[in-house]
């Protein structure tokens, strides 16, 4: 197993829609042993394959609090969707220190693949259903960022801008 590396806002390839998985190969499992390794290394409660530059359909997921029960969901869909909304505070491992409040269905069914390329549904409520959303946005090309107004978009996307020079330039030191 690798760890990957995570692709930062604003780089325009976190806006690519991915492509349905053809089939659940060794390749793809290889590929979700290294994104469940990234998302515990990097402290992440879920992770997209979009946002480790692989972009088909694939997410991983963990909200458990000992975090040993990944969720995995290739090709997933949502199959229902509450007509209850929470609004609740939302960050991405794609835009590390920012959080703000992003509205979500409260709980959604959502039929993917698992790891042995069986067909599943599971209903998730909460912030796994949070979760599954947010990462599902990644596979279309949308970050959270995007639901926020243009004013604080703008915000973000300059302080990102500007952390990625800082880095660049502390690199450059050593
Ligand atoms: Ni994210």
């Amino acid at each position: 197993m690798a760890l990957l590396n995570i692709l930062r806002y604003p780089d325009p390839r976190l806006h690519k829609v991915a492509k349905p998985v053809a089939a659940v190969d060794a390749r793809i499992r290889e590929l979700i042993g290294d994104m469940l390794e990234t998302m515990y290394d990097a402290e992440g409660i879920g992770l997209a394959a979009t946002q480790v530059d692989v972009h088909e359909r694939v997410i991983v997921i963990d909200t458990s609090e000992k975090r040993d029960q990944p969720l995995v969901l290739i090709n997933p869909e949502l199959v229902w969707r509450s007509d209850a909304r929470v609004l609740g505070e939302e960050g991405c491992l794609s835009v590390p220190q920012i959080y703000d409040k992003v509205e979500r269905h409260a709980a959604v069914t959502v039929a993917a693949l698992d790891r042995a390329g069986q067909r599943f549904e599971r209903e998730v409520e909460g912030l796994t259903a949070v979760c599954v959303q947010h990462e599902m946005d990644h596979l279309v090309g949308k970050v959270f960022v995007e639901y926020l107004s243009p004013l604080k978009r703008d915000r973000v996307r300059a302080k990102m801008l500007k952390r990625a020079r800082e880095e660049q330039q502390e690199r450059q030191k050593v």
